[in-house]
């Protein structure tokens, strides 16, 4: 299959293509999603195809807009109408118990469903102009690290879906912030940039974080957002000891250390919001060259950054014991 770039114009394009059942990757403020029209299960069936996703892995539902909720569940609390009106559009997904006419296929069997408004003009206009929502999954390969761009997109989807459009860079860079709303307590099951904090202060309640109850929910699962190459979570003094040792890494940080500039060291910025932007960019980055690992400097483990450690623990390898390692390495080279 020829997968089509489309320029933002294309927004016809790309809604005949989902009338037609076909794929079509977008832009979010998030990460690009690969949509399928919502109503339509032949196409919903391609997004696990295409992805190498197991089916029963639920998708997020994309609406244009907060009255939209009523096409997928019957009714929701005074704290969702709270939340939506508060944060949408934006990068916050909630999960609801579903209607019963709710497809089983976009909920993987379970009977709750995740909704979210995006905050991205194309993606929006491409909703309205459908006429009901997409699913819409990261437009990633199954487990791998999310895209911010469109060549991101085309890495490990070229050639399996039907197009992709050109939004420029994700303004986010991280995936929503899930937050199941089914209980009396809203819990967040996947960190994002919309934090617990931010949360509390709309509803002026505590609400609780991640609660491990199945594998399906992308909280609960160890591994993913994988870069190809192995990437480890390193202290300041092990990226330090790294540079000394002129490794054929690719090195990722965020402290002050002194450095000799090369192509495979990046600094990032310290700024969170900026730092989030350019991670997964930097991942894909760091892929495409000629090294056998990535090493990223921890993150500050502090709240505000609760996303990024997220998804960084799991696109990392688990090793023990970390002078062994690269002494191994070392020794390798
Ligand atoms: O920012 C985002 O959320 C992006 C953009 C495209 O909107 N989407 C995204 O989708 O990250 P995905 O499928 O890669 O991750 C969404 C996660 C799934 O892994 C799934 O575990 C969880 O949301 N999810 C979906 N429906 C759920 C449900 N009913 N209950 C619990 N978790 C659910
Ligand atoms: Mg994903």
């Amino acid at each position: 299959m020829h997968t089509k770039i489309l320029q933002s114009w294309q927004i016809e394009e790309a809604v005949t293509l989902l009338k037609n059942s076909q794929l079509v990757a977008l832009p979010t403020e998030t990460v690009y999603g690969l949509a399928a029209d919502a109503k339509d299960e032949r196409a919903i069936h391609k997004i696990f195809t295409a992805k190498g996703r197991p089916s029963d892995h639920p998708l997020i539902v994309h609406i244009e807009h907060i009255n939209h909720i009523y096409d997928w569940v019957d009714d929701i609390s005074e704290n969702a109408k709270k939340l939506a009106k508060h944060f949408w559009p934006g990068p916050l997904t909630m999960i609801f118990h579903k209607k019963k006419s709710t497809s089983n296929l976009i909920t993987g069997g379970l009977d709750t469903i995740a909704l979210r408004v995006p905050n991205n003009l194309i993606t929006l206009e491409i909703i309205k102009k459908l006429g009901h929502g997409i699913a819409a999954p990261s437009a990633n390969f199954h487990k791998k690290t999310s895209p911010t761009k469109l060549e991101h997109v085309l890495k490990t989807l070229n050639g399996r879906i039907a197009a992709v459009i050109d939004g420029g860079p994700s303004s986010i860079g991280i995936e929503s912030t899930i937050l199941d709303m089914t209980k009396e307590v809203p819990i967040i099951l996947r960190p994002g940039s919309i934090s617990a904090q931010m949360i509390e202060n709309a509803l002026k309640i505590k609400i609780k974080s991640f609660d491990k109850h199945s594998e399906k929910v992308s909280g609960n699962m160890e591994i993913h957002y994988q870069p190809e190459k192995p990437l480890y979570l390193v202290s300041k003094s092990e990226i330090e000891n790294i540079l000394k040792k002129k490794m054929n890494a690719g090195i990722v940080f965020h402290s002050n250390i002194l450095h000799f500039s090369s192509d495979n060291i990046y600094k990032m910025p310290s700024d969170k919001s900026e730092y989030t932007k350019s991670l997964y960019s930097i991942l894909h980055q760091m892929d495409s060259k000629e090294i056998d690992s990535i090493f990223v400097e921890k993150p500050p483990l502090v709240s505000d950054w609760n996303d990024v450690n997220d998804r960084l623990q799991k696109a990392s390898q688990k090793y023990v014991n970390f002078n062994m390692f690269i002494e191994q390495e070392k020794f390798n080279n």
